[in-house]
């Protein structure tokens, strides 16, 4: 059997970078047949960046100042990302909206991850919407994107209790847990070429 080239992968971080680690983590143990072209953060200061370039990975900072809208920062950013050969974006953490000109360049190839079990909890502060609603399991979504706000087909999902005394960064901590699990693990079917999509149904055969 011919061995599949690596997935070629752009991660989109803004912030701290758990998620991009464990990736990084998984494709350096060679647990995931993927190559991160680049990580690229709208926020300079995203400690996301260190992690990259420790790891040697191509850091591109692609601040929104200087764009007059949201489509036109992704036209740029769609330029980025073919010029990089990407197959498929991953949004770890990544806290901006995409617009319909990414979502239509890259169909069925965005990934993001939410730190809720969509669709309950959309948007931010999906940890504080579940203390503050009461619910006694939550946990964290893998889905493609769509136009919507975390509206598109669901992926992987992993359920984890909410207990009685839990605050915003206890549940968070425990939903990243299972962030650092599902998020590699959904990258990897794609990788394998394992996810069908119709409609809203992802099918991954057993
Ligand atoms: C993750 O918990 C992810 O679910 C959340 O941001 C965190 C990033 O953590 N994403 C969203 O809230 C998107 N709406 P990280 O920077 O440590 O990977």
């Amino acid at each position: 059997m011919v061995a599949r080239e690596p997935l070629k992968l752009a991660v989109l971080v803004s912030g701290n970078g758990s998620n991009l680690q464990a990736i990084i983590d998984r494709i350096e143990a060679g647990e995931l047949n993927a190559r991160i072209v680049c990580v690229i953060s709208n926020n300079p200061e995203a400690f996301a960046l260190t992690r990259a370039a420790n790891h040697g990975i191509a850091t591109i900072i692609h601040d929104n100042r200087g764009f007059a809208n949201r489509r036109e920062y992704d036209a740029a950013l769609v330029a980025i990302l073919r010029e990089h050969g990407v197959r498929l974006v991953v949004l770890a953490g990544f806290m901006r909206i995409l617009s319909e000109v990414m979502v239509s360049a890259f169909p069925h190839a965005i990934m993001n991850l939410h730190p809720a079990l969509l669709p309950s909890f959309p948007g931010l502060h999906a940890q504080k919407q579940a203390l503050d609603y009461g619910v006694k399991f939550s946990g964290c979504t893998v889905h493609f994107v769509d136009c919507g706000t975390d509206t598109g087909p669901v992926i992987l999902q992993s359920v984890v209790p909410v207990e009685q005394d839990d605050t915003e960064e206890t549940l968070s901590a425990r939903i990243q847990r299972e962030e650092h699990r599902i998020f590699p693990e959904a990258i990897g079917l794609f990788a394998d070429d394992r996810i069908s999509v119709e409609g809203r149904q992802v099918r991954i055969p057993s």
